[in-house]
């Protein structure tokens, strides 16, 4: 299966696909311009997603500015008291990862905040310690640092298609809670998010990217597989939360079909976490209790 998918690389045809959605077994022809019903109609409210509608473009945008207004004193306060700060990204193909960190990154110092977003590792990676690829971008004093997509690539992406064994995936396992401890232990203030989409909506992603001129350079193999193997993907996101959900390095888990209040919730869920000088409680808000919590117990 590896192979097959390698050499699908930079040309990805697919034809129509056979799917298990809601119980119900669909034919998704992903190249017909026209988005069928049955996951238009049903995108917003999957998976259990508790609105009806995205937030309105006027109030997103308004609030994202107030957000964004406190992380430049949160990133000030971290110059001056040489607080580091990491966040990491997860979630399916689609689940809006890419854009929560962009808005974050908007108003920020390149400088003194990156984004890492590392590709698959190469011969040299791949013979070190594993998490040594992602230790090499971690903070230094004052430093904001997020990673879209994370040494987690290893209880999802990986397992998932065969990338490793079943062996390296149970170390993984076992391992990364001690790992994380080391981080927090040297007092970088470390977030994991869980981005959590439904399965029509991540359709509805996919067949937006593929017919957008924009987008569809985005739209890879890797993506088909993610729309095949939907219920291999939940089963490694169960197993992945359950067993490295800690005291010390907690999951944050976001409903993220909407994009909009996913990306707000997210940038309040740093804020509310973090003491930096002259924090307007007002501006930061309220967190959503239905879109946002910790750990496994909120997936089920
Ligand atoms: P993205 O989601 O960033 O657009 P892809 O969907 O192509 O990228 O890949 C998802 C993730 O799987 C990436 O983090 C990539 O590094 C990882 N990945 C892809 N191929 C391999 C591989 N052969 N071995 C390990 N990881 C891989
Ligand atoms: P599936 O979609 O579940 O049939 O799995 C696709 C590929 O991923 C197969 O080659 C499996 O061997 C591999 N795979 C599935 N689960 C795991 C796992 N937990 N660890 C390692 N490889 C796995
Ligand atoms: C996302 O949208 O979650 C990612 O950043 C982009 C992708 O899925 O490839």
């Amino acid at each position: 299966a590896v192979e097959e998918i390698a050499s699908r690389e930079n040309t990805v045809s697919v034809g129509p696909l056979k799917l298990e959605v809601d119980g119900k077994k669909r034919v998704f022809d992903i190249n017909d311009p026209k988005l069928p019903d049955w996951i238009d109609k049903k995108a917003i409210g999957s998976g259990g997603y508790p609105y009806d509608d995205k937030m309105p473009v006027k109030e997103y945008e308004e609030t994202l500015r107030r957000l964004q207004i406190e992380l430049v004193k949160l990133i000030s306060w971290m110059q001056t008291t040489g607080t580091r700060v990491m966040a990491l990204f997860e979630g399916r193909d689609a689940a809006g990862k890419g854009g929560t960190i962009k808005v974050m990154h908007e108003y920020i110092n390149p400088r003194t905040a990156h984004n890492v977003a590392l590709t698959k590792p190469t011969e040299t990676e791949r013979g070190q310690w594993y998490y040594q690829r992602y230790v090499a971008h971690f903070p230094s004093a004052g430093e904001f640092v997020t990673f879209d997509r994370s040494w987690y690539n290893r209880a999802g992406v990986e397992p998932v298609m065969g990338f490793c064994t079943p062996k390296q995936h149970e170390h993984f396992l076992e391992d990364t809670p001690r790992f994380e401890r080391q981080i927090v232990g040297d007092d970088i203030r470390f977030f994991k998010f869980w981005l959590n989409i439904g399965q029509e909506m991540q359709l509805k992603r996919f067949h937006e990217r593929r017919h957008s001129p924009l987008t569809n350079w985005k739209f890879s193999p890797m993506d088909v597989e993610g729309m095949t193997r939907w219920d291999a993907y939940t089963e490694a996101r169960d197993q992945m939360i359950d067993r490295t959900h800690t005291e010390h390095a907690p999951w944050t888990i976001v409903r993220a079909n909407d994009k909009r209040r996913a990306r707000l919730e997210v940038m309040r869920h740093i804020l509310l976490s973090l003491p930096y000088d002259d924090r307007d409680l007002e501006a930061v808000g309220k967190r959503d209790e239905k879109l946002v919590g910790e750990g496994p117990k909120f997936l089920k």
